[in-house]
């Protein structure tokens, strides 16, 4: 039998009796393993949200499973199967060598010491760590220090990984090597699941995707088919260079288009066609203004995220 592998069952966390960073979140993930995806602004309640699933944190109300074990009333027996990387860790000791602080790390979790190295020094290669890994961890970049961090939790034998912006502050090459580290645990069975701020990088290696904002979670599903619910067309027209005085003949050129949504970041305008037929809006905006760069692209994730977070212009 599957078990579901995440439950949320009107879950809810209320902060200082009045901050609600989650607000009553009901949700589940049937398969028992894969990588889930949290996305969603500061403040959403993404942190919230994993450090209750990691069982450091408890819910004001509501429930939350893991693997059929709950959070709160399972907490003892989920903890030894949960590895957890928090968002703003710090070392315990600062004067250890990164390598004996994993080991030290592994260590105290109770890991079983006769196969920590074989699991560690691969990981410090993939990583490209081996040059840093014996300095003094209280000495090493953001960008190593994270990297040391995520071996640590990726080391750890364990059936859930909850991962808190575990890309944030690794440079490109890295944040591959950490998303194919993370695809082969989902390759084993395990269950992910890592917060980012990276909507593409969720995109594409995520199977399942929840946004939240303001603690409410606004959409999930399979990053295909949240663009599927979203967008009628698959592409988007993107006008930049537009001054803010500009604006209203951009809206008086989009009236009478077929138009579902149209937003603005800075001087970049983003027009979402409910038509394919669009190219005749394209002529009709060249001819306002030739100094705009207009351009057609994709749709992608990240365009749900800016028709949530830009500024709506009405289009009517
Ligand atoms: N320990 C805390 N005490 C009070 N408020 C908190 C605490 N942690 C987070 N919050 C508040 O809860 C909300 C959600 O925060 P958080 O879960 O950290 O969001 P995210 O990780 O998505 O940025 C924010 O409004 C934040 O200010
Ligand atoms: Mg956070």
């Amino acid at each position: 039998m599957l078990l579901n592998g995440l439950v949320l069952d009107h879950l809810k966390k209320v902060y200082n009796n009045s901050t609600i960073a989650l607000n009553s979140l009901s949700y589940e993930y049937p398969l028992d393993h894969g990588v889930i995806g949290i996305i969603g602004p500061n403040g959403a309640g993404k942190t919230t949200l994993l450090s209750i699933l990691a069982t450091v944190n408890q819910p004001t109300s509501g429930r939350a499973k893991l693997k059929g074990l709950d959070v709160v009333g399972d907490r003892i027996h989920l903890r030894k199967n949960i590895s957890y990387l928090p968002q703003d860790i710090r070392p315990f000791l600062y004067s250890l060598s990164g390598r004996d602080y994993i080991i030290e790390y592994l260590r105290m979790r109770g890991e079983n010491i006769r196969f920590l190295n074989e699991r560690v020094e691969p990981l410090i290669e993939e990583l490209n760590l081996q040059y840093i890994i014996d300095k003094p961890i209280g000495r090493v970049s953001g960008g190593e220090a994270k990297k040391i961090f995520i071996v640590a939790a990726l080391s750890v034998d364990a059936e859930i990984y909850i991962l808190d912006e575990p890309s944030a502050g690794l440079d490109p090459p890295s944040r591959i090597k950490l998303w194919s580290l993370i695809r082969s645990l989902a390759g084993d069975g395990k269950l992910v699941i890592v917060a980012s701020h990276y909507t593409e990088e969720l995109a594409i290696h995520c199977d399942e995707i929840l946004i939240l904002d303001k603690g409410s979670l606004l959409i999930h599903g399979s990053p295909s088919k949240i663009l599927e619910k979203m967008f009628a067309i698959k592409e988007k027209i993107v006008v930049r260079g537009v001054e803010n005085r500009s604006l209203n003949s951009v809206k008086k050129a989009v009236l009478n288009w077929g138009v579902d949504r149209i937003v603005s970041v800075g001087d970049t305008i983003f027009i979402y066609p409910r038509e394919k037929n669009f190219y005749g809006l394209i002529t009709k905006l060249r001819d306002i203004d030739t100094s705009w760069r207009i351009e057609v692209s994709n749709i992608t994730l990240e365009d749900y995220v800016i028709t949530l977070l830009g500024d709506s212009i009405e289009s009517s």
